[in-house]
C-alpha cells in the first residue's frame, strides 16, 4: 500500500512480502525492515522515514559543504580532503576530532539503535560504561538539530540520493559527489554490512550482490543514485568525482577540489595532504577509522572500516558467471546515458 508522510513529497510503499522475507533473513540486525520510496523506487530502511522530512526541509546556508555519495564510494577520504582544504590544512584539529564531529551525517540516526547500545552499556561498570554513555549522549540531538546550532562553515555528510535532500541544495551550497565502480561498492558494502554488529549481514558475497543489484539494499537502485548527481555535474555548485580518479591522480583531484572550494594550496601542501591520505596512514588515523566504535564493541572482529582502498578489488569476489552478469547489468543501466566510469573502459556500452 502506498503511503505519504507530511512535508516529504515522495510516495512510500512497503516491500513486497517476498522481498521483505529475503532481506529479513539476510540481516540479523535491527535495520532489516525496508520500504520503497518515490518514482525511482529507492529502497530504504523503515527507520529513515522518521528523519526523511526533517532532512528534506533542513535549512541550508551558502557556506555549507555537503559530501554526498552512494555508501562505500570514498566518502570518508573525500570528507577528509574537503575538510582539510577548506580549513587551510589544520591537521591538529583533524587528527584530534573524529569525523563524525566535524561533519553532521544527516541520516546517521537510522543506522544506530541507541537503545540497544545503551543496554550494552548497562552490562558494564567503570570506564567502558562511561565511554558508552558518552557515545550515546552524542545522539541525544539529531544531526539536523546540531546543524542548526553549528556556526559556519558547516560540513554535511550524506548517502541519500540528491532528490531526498532539500530542493534548494545546489542553489545554496556546494556539493561534492563521489561515484565508484558498483562492483567495488558492492564488495565494500558487503564487508561494511558484516563490520557493523547492528547490521549483522549473515550470508556470502554472491547473495549480497543479488541484493545490491536487485534493489534490496539501502538506497539502491545504485545507478539511479549516481545518475541524479551526474545529471547535475555541470552545475557550478556540484563537483562530480570518481573514486578511481582520486586513487589514480590524487594531486590533480586535490587541485580540483581546492578550486571548487575557492582555495589555492601550495604544491607542498598538496604533497603533504597526499601523504596524510595514504591508506596505511588512514587505517591508523583514529579520527577517521571508527576506532571509537570498535572500543565500544559495535564493530565485528576481522572487519575494518578503512579496508583495502583499491580499485578493481571486486575481481577477487566475482566468478566468471557473475562477471558476465555484472557487465550486462552495467550495460543495461548505462546504455541510454553518457555516464562512463573510468574503470569500465573494457566494457562496450
Ligand atoms: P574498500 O572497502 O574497497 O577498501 P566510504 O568512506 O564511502 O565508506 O568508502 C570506503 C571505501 O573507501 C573503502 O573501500 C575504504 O577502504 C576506502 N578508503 C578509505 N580511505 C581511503 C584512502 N585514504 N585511500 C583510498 N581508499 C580509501
Amino acid at each position: 500500500m502506498a503511503d505519504i508522510i507530511e512535508n516529504f513529497p515522495f510516495e512510500i510503499r512497503d516491500f513486497e512480502s517476498k522481498e521483505s522475507e529475503i532481506v529479513e533473513k539476510s540481516f540479523n540486525g535491527f535495520m532489516n525492515k525496508f520500504v520503497r520510496i518515490g518514482p525511482k523506487g529507492y529502497s530504504a530502511p523503515k527507520l529513515y522515514l522518521k528523519y526523511a522530512a526533517s532532512i528534506y526541509n533542513m535549512p541550508l546556508r551558502p557556506r555549507d559543504t555537503v559530501v554526498a555519495t552512494y555508501q562505500r564510494s570514498g566518502t570518508t577520504m573525500t570528507q577528509e580532503l574537503v575538510w582539510l582544504i577548506a580549513k587551510d590544512f589544520d591537521y591538529e584539529t583533524a587528527k584530534s576530532t573524529v569525523l563524525i564531529q566535524r561533519y553532521q551525517f544527516v541520516e546517521m540516526p537510522m543506522f544506530m539503535d541507541i537503545k540497544a547500545i545503551e543496554a550494552i552499556g548497562k552490562q558494564y561498570t567503570g570506564e567502558k560504561a562511561e565511554e558508552i554513555s558518552k557515545f550515546c549522549s552524542t545522539f541525544q540531538m539529531l544531526p539536523v538539530e546540531i546543524l542548526a546550532k553549528t556556526p559556519d562553515p558547516r560540513f554535511i555528510k550524506t548517502h541519500l540520493p540528491l532528490s531526498f535532500l532539500p530542493p534548494s541544495l545546489l542553489d545554496t551550497t556546494k556539493v561534492v559527489y563521489v561515484a565508484r565502480d558498483p562492483r567495488d561498492v558492492a564488495v565494500s558494502s558487503y564487508h561494511h554490512s558484516k563490520l557493523f554488529v547492528q547490521m549483522g549481514y549473515n550470508s556470502d558475497f554472491k547473495h549480497f550482490w543479488s541484493l545490491f543489484t536487485g534493489g534490496l539494499f539501502t538506497f539502491t537502485p545504485y545507478f539511479e543514485h549516481v545518475k541524479e548527481a551526474w545529471e547535475k555535474r555541470h552545475h557550478p555548485n556540484l563537483l562530480f568525482l570518481f573514486y578511481e580518479d582520486l586513487r589514480k591522480d590524487l594531486p590533480a583531484n586535490i587541485r580540483r577540489i581546492a578550486k571548487f572550494l575557492g582555495k589555492e594550496p601550495s604544491e607542498e601542501q598538496i604533497l603533504g595532504l597526499c601523504d596524510h591520505m595514504k591508506i596505511d596512514n588512514f587505517k591508523n588515523n583514529k579520527a577517521v577509522n571508527l576506532e571509537d566504535m570498535r572500543v565500544l564493541g559495535l564493530l565485528s572482529e576481522g572487519e575494518q572500516f578503512i579496508r583495502r582502498g583499491k580499485s578493481g578489488g571486486w575481481r577477487d569476489y566475482f566468478d566468471e558467471e557473475m562477471t558476465k552478469q555484472a557487465e550486462s547489468w552495467i550495460i543495461e543501466n548505462l546504455r541510454n546515458t553518457d555516464l562512463r566510469f573510468p574503470s569500465m573502459q573494457d566494457i562496450q556500452i
